[in-house]
């Protein structure tokens, strides 16, 4: 059974609480059971991982190369800024795809920058909790593994 890892940053665990307006009323939990149901039925193994520390998310990445056939991050706001989340990415030879819930190009200016998208496959954003899927969808064709 292939096995992909997804990494939620920082304050992704508030999901469902703040800023509904922006980022949905589905909660953090539900997010992650639904991604679960569904990478059940594709006979997909997942890890979900959330951390408010950046190193702990790089932490994670580096993990992720004994047994992850590729990643999906919503690296929050260190997406927009955090150097050093990029350079693991590019590091760990594994297809990451970068996913948020919100549509980010079209909202405030620093938000339209990635430091991150260049060392990803891909980016999907804008969807609300369907983008995490929709990643995870893009790694399975990626990575061709046999279900
Ligand atoms: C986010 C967008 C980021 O700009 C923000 O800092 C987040 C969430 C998203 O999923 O839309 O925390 O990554």
């Amino acid at each position: 059974m292939p096995a992909f890892l997804v990494l939620h940053g920082p304050n992704l665990n508030l999901t469902g609480e703040r800023e509904q307006a922006v980022y949905g009323e589905l909660s953090y939990q539900t997010l992650n059971e639904q991604m679960f149901a569904w990478a059940e039925a594709q006979g997909i193994e997942l890890r979900v991982v959330q951390s408010n520390h950046e190193g702990e998310l790089i932490d994670a990445l580096h993990e992720a190369r004994s047994w992850a056939a590729g990643a999906v991050i919503n690296a929050g706001a260190l997406t927009h800024y955090s150097y050093a989340l990029r350079d693991a990415i590019a590091a760990v030879g594994i297809p990451v795809v970068e996913v948020h819930l919100s549509h980010v190009a079209a909202r405030e200016p620093f938000r339209r920058i990635s430091v991150i998208a260049d060392a990803c496959v891909g980016q999907v954003s804008g969807f609300g909790h369907y983008s995490y899927v929709l990643g995870l969808l893009a790694l399975l064709q990626l990575t061709k593994v046999d279900h």
